[in-house]
């Protein structure tokens, strides 16, 4: 029996479409189904379904053998995982950005954080670790305001001075005025594989994974 973390968000219709190719298929329809763990009989195998940050942790902890999860969620999670095959869906980019025409706007393009003289840029993100290791890069100093969504608001609002988050379409940025600084991650989903489970079931696991990794 393999058990895939499957996540709720945006990438969840490509992942199943994915594991359909791979003969995976969930027995009921996650749309019309409020139940988080349903089989797939003809494969040997059940979906779990989980918030997409969830996925790396219950991946690495063995209950479930494999995932599919933004690479942004695998490296914030610092979660000890395979991630053998990079899916190729779910593009979109980590970004630093801020008002436009703000002082962080016009200092980051010459180089300065644009914060004021004493203090730390404030810096909303659903990603303080991935935040953080960036800031600390560019040696500058920073203090993370940890948010669970709309991230982008908290730049309007005056929360933060910046933020950094998804940038898909870019619609989300342009339509609350603020602007990219700096692109920090390249993002797509990933499939994640537990460790354990890579050696003692590689024999069920290895048709799904060659499935899965072929031509889209
Ligand atoms: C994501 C991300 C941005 C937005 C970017 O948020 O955090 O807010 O999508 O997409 P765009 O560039 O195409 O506009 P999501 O919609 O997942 O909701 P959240 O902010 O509540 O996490």
């Amino acid at each position: 029996m393999i058990t895939v973390a499957l996540p709720k968000g945006r990438t969840m219709q490509a992942a199943l479409e994915r594991f359909a190719r791979a003969g995976v298929v969930p027995d009921e329809d996650f749309s019309s189904t409020r139940k988080l763990i349903v089989p797939a009989s003809s494969a040997q195998a059940r979906f779990l379904l989980l918030k997409d940050p969830d996925v790396p942790l219950y991946v690495e902890r063995g209950a479930a053998d494999v995932g599919v999860c933004g690479l942004d969620h695998v490296l914030e999670s610092g979660a000890d995982l395979l991630a053998p095959l990079d899916l190729g869906f779910g593009t979109c980019r980590l970004c630093l950005a801020a008002g436009r025409g703000t002082g962080v706007a016009n200092g980051w393009r010459s180089g300065e954080s644009g914060a004021e003289l004493g203090r730390s840029l404030r810096v909303a993100t659903k990603y303080p670790r991935l935040t953080a290791r960036a800031f600390a890069r560019r040696g500058v100093p920073v203090d993370i305001v940890p948010l669970s969504g709309s991230v982008e608001l908290a730049a309007v609002a005056d929360l933060a001075d910046a933020i950094v988050d998804l940038v898909e379409t870019g619609r989300t940025l342009e339509q609350n005025g603020l602007v990219v600084l700096e692109e920090l991650l390249q993002v797509s989903a990933r499939l994640v594989v537990n460790r354990a489970s890579y050696r003692l079931k590689l024999e069920e696991l290895l048709p799904v994974l060659e499935r899965l990794g072929g031509p889209a």
